[in-house]
């Protein structure tokens, strides 16, 4: 029988005790020049951090296989229970490129390109919700804990619920949760709202993104607040906390002890030109993530003298994202205008002040370029947690390098010991790249140590631990 078949039928108990829901599963469908199909790591840090915990938890993962119209048999991949629901060519346009990711995705991030908002789109959001609902119902044993994930998929807590009473529904959201006058322009907001009510216990990244969740509920739903965290609606009481996600540090750990990746990252430095120093951003080509700001910060230390392309190189990694999304279509367009020109400007025969790599790489080759690079730049205008700054400080097994943090990351509110930044102003830019790059190793090694303990006491394994115990009704 077929997902899509299984999916069908909305009634009882299938085997899993835990079930993850999320668009994408953790890996995607790739074909390979020789014309055979094989599977790969999907992009983005839902994957990087949920991966880890379902490779050592039996459960299974429900979500899309990154390609149209692919729906394989529940297979195992990587350690993992893995369940396809199939989307068609139009369900991607409309429902992930559309409703995802040109509706939801800005107003979210405090609507830096505008937002779309097309009737058509929100038809397939709904139908798609509730085939990933349907799937989560087929799979889950009687009182299982299903743990639905991020934006795309708002609407299934309550779909679930109403085909599944009986299951324990979880819901988190990796990406920042709107103030209500921002939330406020979504033609849908009523409807999302009560999705997201259908969960017993809402998770964000935030403090901040959890009070507006319940203030937003009380507006727009009859949902009743009845404490601090929480709102009784239909009887029932949903709780909304912060949970910031983290990650696997074992696993970087791990790999920056090896012999081969630091050789590796001696011999990225050598092809560097051996600069005095490497900055590096690792980011999807996303426009929350302050690229283009960056560069001009950059461009302007070079133009002012303050570094110059023999000493300092700057390393800029691009993962493609959304790549038929006209907002990403023309930030890409942007970024390399950009790049072309700071190297026309200011590279000399034999130098270049950017390195600029359109790509996806292994996570032997990122560890190794975190070790290489001397301040990891990490200036989003907006994100919920982004666990590329964390990555860095795990990789850094040797207490050395900085990082340079936008303050409109979750991830500010944990490393409080990196050179906190405003990414819009771009002269404090300049000064916090520079106060990065020329910040003594005593100091580098305090804030890194600092840095480190926080992410090694809170890593990915209690971040799931301590959502599931609230989820059972155990909150700390
Ligand atoms: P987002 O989820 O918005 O993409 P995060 O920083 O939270 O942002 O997570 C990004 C994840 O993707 C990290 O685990 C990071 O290591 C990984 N990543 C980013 N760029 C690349 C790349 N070019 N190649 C491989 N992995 C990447
Ligand atoms: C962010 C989102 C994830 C998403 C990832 C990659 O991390 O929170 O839900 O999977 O970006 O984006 P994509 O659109 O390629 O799935």
């Amino acid at each position: 029988m077929t997902l899509h078949s299984m999916a069908s039928s909305e009634s009882a108990g299938g085997g899993s005790s835990v079930v993850v829901v999320a668009n994408r599963l953790p890996v995607d469908r790739v074909r390979h020049s020789d014309g055979t199909d094989g599977w790969k790591r999907s992009p983005g840090g839902l994957v990087s951090a949920l991966a880890p915990v379902m490779r050592k938890q039996d459960g299974s993962w429900i979500g899309w296989v990154g390609s149209p119209d692919e729906a394989p048999e529940p297979f195992h991949s990587d350690g993992m229970d893995l369940v396809a629901v199939s989307l068609s060519a139009e369900e991607i346009e409309h429902y992930y490129e559309g409703f995802s990711n040109a509706t939801l995705w800005p107003p979210y991030h405090d609507v830096i390109v505008p937002a779309e908002f097309h009737r058509e789109w929100w038809d397939a959001y709904v139908r798609v919700n509730r085939r990933f609902a349907a799937a989560a119902a087929e799979v889950a044993s009687e009182g299982a804990i299903v743990w639905v994930q991020d934006y795309q998929l708002q609407l299934v807590p309550m779909q679930l619920r109403e085909m599944r009473p009986d299951l324990k529904i979880g819901f988190f959201l990796h990406i920042p949760f709107p103030p209500g006058e921002l939330f406020a322009q979504l033609p849908w907001r009523r409807q999302i709202m009560q999705g997201l009510l259908g969960a017993d216990l809402v998770g964000f990244q935030r403090e901040g993104a959890a009070g507006n969740f319940l203030d937003i509920a009380t507006r727009y739903t009859p949902a009743r607040r009845v404490s601090s965290s929480q709102v009784v609606i239909d009887g029932r009481r949903v709780t909304a906390a912060a949970f910031p996600i983290s990650l696997d540090v074992d696993e970087v750990e791990t790999l920056a002890s090896d012999e081969s990746t630091q050789a590796r990252a001696a011999a990225m430095r050598e092809e560097l030109g051996s600069p005095q120093h490497v900055l590096l951003g690792v980011d999807r080509l996303d426009y929350t993530k302050g690229i283009r700001h960056r560069l001009k910060a950059w461009s302007e230390l070079l133009a002012d003298g303050d570094v110059t392309p023999q000493d300092a190189v700057f390393v800029q990694v691009a993962t493609p994202s959304r790549e038929r999304v006209d907002a990403y279509q023309a930030l890409r367009d942007e970024i390399e205008l950009e790049v072309g020109h700071i190297n026309g400007e200011h590279g000399t025969i034999g130098t270049s002040p950017i390195h600029y790599l359109h790509s996806t790489y292994d996570r032997p080759e990122l560890v190794a370029m975190f070790l290489a690079a001397d301040v990891a730049v990490v200036t989003p205008l907006r994100d919920g947690m982004n666990l590329v700054a964390k990555e860095y400080v795990a990789a850094r097994i040797d207490n050395r390098g900085s990082v340079v943090l936008s303050e409109f990351a979750g991830a500010a509110d944990q490393l409080t010991d990196a050179v906190l930044v405003n990414p819009h102003d771009i002269d404090g830019l300049k000064a916090a790249l520079l106060e990065a790059m020329h910040m003594p190793e005593r100091e580098q090694e305090r804030r890194m140590r600092s840095m480190r303990n926080q992410v090694k006491n809170y890593d990915v394994a209690r971040w799931a631990g301590e959502f599931i115990a609230c989820l059972r009704d155990e909150c700390q």
